[in-house]
Formats: C-alpha cells, sequence, structure tokens
C-alpha cells in the first residue's frame, strides 16, 4: 500500500476514541466465546488480562496508536497480540471488524445518548427557573415579528422547555433502536461457530422495553445499517434548530432596539474596534453551528443513499461526522444551561449569573403596539356583538388610537363609545396588558395561573 493510500484509508486518529466500546465489545465476544467452548477458559483468562492492560495504558497515555495499523480495532487487537500471543489470535474468531465496528459505535453511541438526555434535562431546568422567577413579567408576543398579543416571559420560556422535552424524548426512542447488537453478524452472512448472540447482548445490556436481548436480526442489515447514526443526527440537528431559534430571539432581544435581556458578561465578547461593544457571539456561533449539524445530517444521509449490500467502506466516513454532532450538541447543551440558568454554586446549589430581564423594556414594547386590540373585540363579543364585526370596529378605534399617537387605553371614554355604543366604563380593565394577560386563562394559555400550573407539571416531570 502506498504511504498516500495509507493515510486515506486509515481511520485510527478519529476512530480512537472508540476505544473504551472496543474493549467492552471484545470482553463480552471472548467471554461467550469461552463459554460456548470455542476458544479455551485460559485464552479467555489471557485476553481479559491483556485488554485490562491496554485500558490502562490508553487511560494513562502510554498506548502507541499506529496509523499502519489503520484503526481502533486492529491498532488493539495487534497489542493485545503482542501481550498474550496466540490468545490474541483467538479473539476475532467469528468476528469481522464489520459487526465489530457496528458494535462499537452503537455501544458508545448509547453512552451519548444518556449523557446528551441528562444536558437537555439541565437546560430545560434552567429555563424554568428563568420561567418562575419572570412569570409576571409582560412581554409583546409576535406573529411576523410584528406586535401581536401580550405574554408572560415566563410563559414564552416554556414554549422552550416544551420543545427541549420532545428532543429528550425522541433521544430516549432513537437509543432504544441504537441498543441492539450486530457482532455474530460477521462479515455479513453470520458465522460456522456456534455463537451465543443473546448472552452477548444481555452481557452489554443490548436489551429492549421487555428486558429481552435485543439482537440484529439480519447479518446483512446488521453491518450496513447506518439507520441509527442517521436518526440520531437527524434528532441533534432539530434539538440544535430549537437552539437556533433560541439564538435568534435572545440575540435580538439583546440588540439595542429591543433591550429586553442582559446575558452575563461571562458569554459575551467584546470588539477589537469599537469599546463600547458586548456581543453575543455564544448564540451567534449556536446559530451558525446549527448549519454544521444539518450539514452533517446530509453527509450522513447521502452516505448511505447509493450503497448496496452489505458492508462498504464508505460506512467509515460516518464517524468524523457522527462525532462532531455529539461534541457540538453537547457544548452547545452545556453552555447555553449555564448561560440561561448561571453558573451553579456546588457549595449552596443555587444558580447565579443567568439572562437577566428588564421588565419596563419588555412592556413598553407591549404596550406600542396595540397588543390588547384583540381583548377590546372580545369585550364587545361578551357585549353580544359577532365577532366578525367586533374586529372591525376596533379596527377603527386602533386607527383613531394611532392618528392620536396614544394607546388605545388612552382613548377617553367618549371616544370609545363613538365606535360602539356597548363599550363602559369596565373596557379600560380588558384594555390593560395585566387584564389581557390573565384573560388568556385556558390550558397552555399565557395566564400566570396556567404558567405556574405548567411549571408545577414541568417540575415533576423531570425529578
Ligand atoms: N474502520 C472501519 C470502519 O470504520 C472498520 C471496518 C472495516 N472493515 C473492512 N472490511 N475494511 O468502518
Amino acid at each position: 500500500m502506498s504511504d498516500l493510500v495509507k493515510r486515506y484509508t486509515s481511520s485510527v486518529f478519529f476512530d480512537k476514541r472508540l476505544w473504551q466500546a472496543d474493549i467492552e465489545g471484545s470482553l463480552a465476544h471472548a467471554e461467550m466465546l469461552a463459554a460456548q467452548g470455542i476458544i479455551g477458559q485460559a485464552d479467555h483468562a489471557l485476553i481479559a488480562q491483556g485488554l485490562a492492560q491496554i485500558t490502562q495504558e490508553i487511560e494513562t497515555g502510554a498506548f502507541e496508536w499506529k496509523l499502519d495499523l489503520e484503526d481502533v480495532h486492529l491498532n488493539i487487537e495487534a497489542r493485545l497480540t503482542q501481550l498474550v500471543g496466540d490468545a490474541g489470535k483467538r479473539l476475532h474468531t467469528g468476528r469481522s471488524r464489520n459487526d465489530q465496528v457496528a458494535t462499537d459505535v452503537r455501544l458508545w453511541l448509547r453512552g451519548e445518548i444518556d449523557q446528551i438526555t441528562n444536558l437537555m434535562t439541565d437546560l430545560q431546568l434552567a429555563l424554568i427557573g428563568l420561567a418562575e422567577k419572570n412569570v409576571d413579567v409582560i412581554m409583546p408576543g409576535f406573529t411576523h415579528l410584528q406586535v401581536a398579543q401580550p405574554v408572560s416571559f415566563g410563559h414564552h420560556m416554556l414554549a422552550y422547555v416544551e420543545m427541549f422535552s420532545r428532543d429528550a424524548e425522541r433521544m430516549q426512542e432513537i437509543r432504544r433502536r441504537v441498543n441492539r447488537l450486530p457482532l455474530g453478524a460477521a462479515a455479513l452472512a453470520g458465522t460456522s461457530y456456534p455463537l451465543d448472540r443473546e448472552r452477548v447482548a444481555i452481557t452489554l445490556g443490548m436489551l429492549d422495553a421487555q428486558g429481552q436481548p435485543a439482537v440484529c436480526q439480519n447479518s446483512l442489515d446488521a453491518v450496513s445499517d447506518r439507520d441509527f447514526a442517521i436518526e440520531f443526527t437527524a434528532a441533534a440537528s432539530l434539538a440544535m434548530v430549537h437552539i437556533s431559534r433560541m439564538s435568534e430571539e435572545l440575540i435580538l432581544w439583546m440588540s439595542q432596539n429591543f433591550g429586553f435581556i442582559q446575558i452575563a458578561d461571562r458569554f459575551t465578547t467584546g470588539s477589537s474596534i469599537m469599546p463600547q461593544k458586548k456581543n453575543p457571539d455564544v448564540p451567534e456561533l449556536a446559530r451558525g453551528k446549527t448549519g454544521r449539524v444539518v450539514g452533517h445530517l446530509m453527509g450522513l444521509i447521502t452516505l448511505m443513499k447509493g450503497q448496496p449490500l452489505a458492508y462498504n467502506k464508505d460506512n467509515q466516513e460516518d464517524k468524523e461526522p457522527l462525532f462532531d454532532t455529539v461534541d457540538t450538541l453537547k457544548d452547545t447543551l452545556r453552555i447555553f444551561a449555564e448561560m440561561v440558568g448561571g453558573q451553579l454554586d456546588a457549595q449552596t446549589g443555587l444558580r447565579t449569573g443567568g439572562i437577566s430581564v428588564k421588565p419596563e423594556a419588555m412592556e413598553r414594547a407591549a404596550l406600542r403596539g396595540y397588543a390588547t386590540a384583540t381583548d377590546l373585540a372580545d369585550y364587545l363579543v361578551k357585549k353580544g356583538q359577532p365577532f366578525r364585526d367586533a374586529h372591525e370596529t376596533v379596527a377603527h378605534a386602533v386607527k383613531a388610537a394611532i392618528d392620536h399617537g396614544v394607546d388605545l387605553s388612552e382613548l377617553p371614554l367618549a371616544v370609545l363609545q363613538s365606535f360602539s355604543a356597548a363599550i363602559e366604563k369596565d373596557v379600560y380593565e380588558c384594555l390593560s396588558l395585566r387584564g389581557s394577560l390573565n384573560a388568556r386563562n385556558v390550558l397552555g394559555g399565557t395566564a400566570p395561573v396556567q404558567v405556574r400550573a405548567q411549571i408545577a407539571r414541568h417540575k415533576i416531570r423531570l425529578a
């Protein structure tokens, strides 16, 4: 092989991160080989001993990774043979790198999914904490980025909690399909050795919802399936899209034109030329990195589309996009939990320095856009007007308010009554932001009592 081809085909410098899964899989395989009498107990003991030493070498950095040995699997196997001789050479009985690598990626990804789910919980808790502090803070809710109706800032935060809770749910659903055993498929056709695949699955904790061993049931599919990596990356992309939407809002809200929030200095940067600047680099980068993760999804799905069964070397290209997706998502979730909720003080268990909210600026903005116009229409409906007529009446009233440069609530009663005789003094209650908020007391609505109920529900769900 030419040096260039060696470098081109080798994957060890990125797939070495699978080493722990590789050793875990080998231990389970060797244990089963011995139990089935395919290798001797003495060989099994030597293999276990050798793999323990390799674990130590890798952990301490003493292990020498060699490009010449192509990938993580061959590097570990070669070292094992160096350490324990023929026993090491027996490990690969009834196994191929094709089912080995598929097993390793699944084992590794399973652990990562669990960490990601926990990080999603942290982020949800941070958002819930921020929501709880700001249930009664009123901000303009937008459609088309035009002021629409007043909403509770806490309610707005809980919208993201819903998204991240679905993301976590998706991760756990995908985990069920990740957590299945390819080993025993060998190269593609199965093997002539009497392997006990279910035993290996149990050893590796690859179980279905009923607690039964979860084994890939078709050897060709087992070595060539990367659906699990693709759907993981799709779920990761969606989680990043949620983070990206939130980022976009944080960036807008931080701008001088909105001035709704502050982000702790730790998460912002200055400018090399403009001394006054405080830039929201973290949300901007998260928005940018979303493109990168979505790109990995496109990469992986394109990687599969032309492959005939069964294993093809193309699949080695699944690693870098998958690894980078995991790294990017984990870092982003971690940093967002802290940016939103603040830094956790290990001593007190309290968080400090999260997003700080400017209620006056939000209320002022809500008052600028006739956000209670729908409430006036609803008021007229309660007085007996059909909704469509009320809608038109209020449109005239809003026009008059715009002409006078005032809010609806600032129009004198006589002026309001000129649009509808049904209007009485009590109209001013419904024209206030708080009155509007309190009125939306439907399940899932923005009334503070509903928002508090949702916070309580989320806390129970996440406990
Ligand atoms: N490094 C390879 C991969 O990541 C392992 C499997 C190689 N198998 C083979 N027959 N060349 O897919």
